[in-house]
């Protein structure tokens, strides 16, 4: 797949995620594929101002390379004063968020709410396009309310964008309805600048048919990475082997203790381990494993994780 000046391998990328693609989230994932990792949306005027919580968003060790940080505001010079500093943090791509359909960042006229504006996304991409030197690229939805995605994709690209993802919902749909492979595949033959497509690629076979259907250069994958971090590795391992393994339990086990040790590390002690509560559950759901989701939610420490991973794991039934 090539994304402007990047050449990477695997097609199969991993979605920016609020409050799920953080650092250690990328650094689990980095242990299965080698593919483009995605840092959640951060808000340029927080990175603009230094914000002491919007700079942990942007931790991207070397190692998570390539990674995207993904920017979210609606005010094209602050985006672009951001996306300098996002590139000496050395972000490998700027990407800006036009698709956020909740009501905290579309008020404001942030996310989603910019596909009223496109003007607005396209401003951007240019002023962004002048000061750095990796890609820049735009997530968008369709449309606001109506599928507007070609008129919009073709602006963003005559912007200067290096590619474009492309989520086949508008953003009043938030994630209800089944999103549209077949308007990402109009926009894929529209524009000569690559796209990904985005939506409903619920699991390995699902993102190769994605894939295959839009004729996009890659395919994003979202919820369902959720509790699995190696998504984008064996949807690759499917396209490219025509088979794929899943984690052992053994593996399963120390990816979730690590992945716990590194949230505490980020965030704290006490809110690592609760930030870690929505993961197990998705990852132990996501291993088709049985366990009992008010104890997940009242864990308070890892000692208590430990036992209940080993329970909900390795105890036979
Ligand atoms: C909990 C959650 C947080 C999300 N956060 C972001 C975000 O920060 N930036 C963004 O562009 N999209 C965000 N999305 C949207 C996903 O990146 C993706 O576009 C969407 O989930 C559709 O893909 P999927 O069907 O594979 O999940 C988020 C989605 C979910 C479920």
């Amino acid at each position: 797949m090539k994304l402007g000046s990047l050449r990477i391998d695997n097609p199969f990328v991993q979605a920016p995620m609020a409050g799920i693609t953080d650092s250690a989230f990328r650094t689990v994932a980095r242990k299965f594929h080698g593919g483009l990792l995605y840092t959640e949306m951060i808000s340029a005027e927080g990175l603009c101002r230094g914000n002491w919580k919007t700079m942990k968003y942007t931790e991207m060790p070397k190692d998570h390379k390539p990674v995207a940080l993904q920017l979210v505001g609606n005010d094209p010079g602050r985006m672009a004063v951001a996306a300098v500093l996002a590139e000496s943090l050395g972000a490998d791509i700027i990407d800006i968020n036009a698709g956020c359909p909740q009501s905290r960042i579309t008020g404001p006229g942030s996310g989603g709410a910019l596909l009223r504006t496109p003007e607005k996304i396209a401003e951007t991409v240019k002023l962004a396009k002048k000061e750095v030197s990796v890609p820049v690229s735009v997530k968008m939805r369709l449309g606001y309310s109506t599928d507007e995605s070609l008129r919009i994709a073709g602006l963003v690209q005559d912007a200067g964008a290096d590619f474009i993802t492309v989520h086949g919902r508008t953003v009043s749909m938030g994630f209800s309805g089944e999103s549209d492979s077949q308007a990402i595949r109009q926009v894929v033959e529209a524009l000569d600048i690559p796209v990904l497509a985005n939506g409903d690629a619920r699991n390995e076979a699902l993102a190769v048919s994605l894939l295959k259907e839009t004729g996009a250069e890659g395919v994003m994958l979202g919820r369902a990475t959720r509790g699995r971090p190696d998504l984008p590795g064996t949807a690759y391992s499917l396209l490219s082997t025509g088979t794929f393994g899943r984690m052992s339990p053994g593996t399963l086990f120390d990816t979730m203790l690590e992945h716990t040790e590194l949230e505490q590390e980020l965030f704290g002690g006490s809110s690592g381990i609760k930030r870690m509560r929505k993961h197990v559950t998705w990852y132990l759901r996501a291993a088709g494993l049985r366990f009992d989701t008010r104890e997940v939610y009242s864990l308070e420490d890892a000692g208590t994780l430990r036992k209940l991973l080993e329970k909900a794991i390795f105890a036979k039934a």
